[in-house]
């Protein structure tokens, strides 16, 4: 079990010991004391491990003297101090600030972020690495607002910059694939993809869940990696049907979004994820959806690697090969197209 101190540590404390990710801290710990221009804009698919990603990142750099390091939970709905990890004057800073702003904790200390720390004092940021996590950004604020959001960050680096830290990086992250093609537009935010744990690292992940043997080739046929989805067939039992069961309902009411004449290309999507490159309509849905998504060559650090099994393309990818077993069943119940 990690130990983690400070808010939220309790909840912490309950997580599986953290598996694996060496390559994605490395970097992420290398732009935090290097700095990073513009906004570092990460995104990857549901539960694939980008909070556990940022928390590990910022419980390793809070460590150090020499960083100003502050997390933001923008979907957290329990109070502001849930929703903020910063040292302590900035942490008080930005939970009264918050407290200004209607809405759900979370959001409002991500839009508190920025007002705080625009106006911050100098002492406090001067010679620092100063590191803004801000994560889950896209759904509490909207998609339509993310652009605007991540424009604020950049001129906050700016500012922090001005005020004389040693080095910035600001960091937000989302499971919006659809928030990609948005911010792709402007150059105010770099994006890189997280994608699900390789190989490897969820084999390890599966033995501190103590998966019996016997279920962990299915388990990564199934889940691909996918900490989270670990999780869920862990609650089940490790009994894939169930979780296949339990997972169907939401999808199929996503894919009952789809007009009928996109059954064909769905079916084609489903023996390769790479036939979205030709088809818009469909690719548009099923991004939205949070079920595809493009794929990054490379990603921040474990790429998976083309294999259509997997649901694996070399442009597209289904974000768990959970889900592309799903829409062929949805094709079997849904007829023929
Ligand atoms: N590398 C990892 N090692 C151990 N557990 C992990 C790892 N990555 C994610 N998890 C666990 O999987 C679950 C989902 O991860 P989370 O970070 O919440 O995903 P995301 O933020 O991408 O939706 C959490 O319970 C988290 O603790
Ligand atoms: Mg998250």
């Amino acid at each position: 079990m990690a130990v983690y101190r400070g808010l939220g540590g309790w909840l912490f404390s309950l997580l599986p010991r953290f598996v694996d990710r060496v390559e994605e801290l490395r970097r992420l710990e290398a732009y935090a004391l290097e700095g990073y221009y513009p906004v570092l804009y990460l995104y990857g698919p549901e539960g694939c491990g980008k909070t556990r990603l940022l928390r590990e990142l910022h419980q390793v750099l809070k460590q150090r003297g020499d960083v100003v390091a502050v997390y933001v939970d923008a979907q957290s709905t329990s109070g502001p101090w849930e929703a903020v990890e910063a040292p302590p004057e900035l942490a008080r800073l930005l939970a009264e600030a918050a407290a200004e702003y209607a809405g759900p904790p979370g959001r409002a200390a991500a839009l508190a972020l920025l007002r705080v720390l625009g106006r911050v004092r100098e002492r406090l940021v001067r010679g620092k690495h100063v590191v803004v996590l801000v994560d889950d950004v896209a759904r509490p604020l909207g998609l339509e607002r993310v652009e605007a959001y991540t424009k604020s960050l950049l001129d906050l680096v700016e500012r922090l910059q001005a005020q004389g830290a040693a080095s910035v990086l600001a960091l937000a992250t989302t499971s919006e694939a659809a928030s990609r093609s948005i911010l792709a537009r402007h150059s105010h935010a770099s994006l890189a993809q997280l994608w699900n744990l390789g190989p490897e690292a969820f084999e390890e992940l599966l033995e501190v869940l103590s998966a019996p043997r016997h279920v962990r080739e299915q388990a990564w046929r199934l889940l691909g990696g996918n900490p989270r989805l670990a999780l869920a067939l862990r609650a089940r039992g490790w009994r894939a049907e169930r979780l296949i069961e339990d997972t169907y309902p939401r999808v199929r009411a996503l894919l009952e979004e789809l007009p009928r004449s996109l059954l064909r290309g769905l079916e084609e999507a489903v023996e390769d994820p790479d036939a979205l490159r030709e088809n818009q309509e469909l690719r548009r849905h099923l991004v939205e959806a949070n079920l595809a998504t493009p794929v990054e060559r490379p990603c921040l650090g474990y790429t998976p690697p083309p294999d259509p099994e997997q649901g694996v393309g070399r442009s597209y990818v289904w974000q768990t090969p959970l889900y592309r077993i799903l829409a062929k069943k949805y094709l079997e119940e849904a007829g023929k197209p």
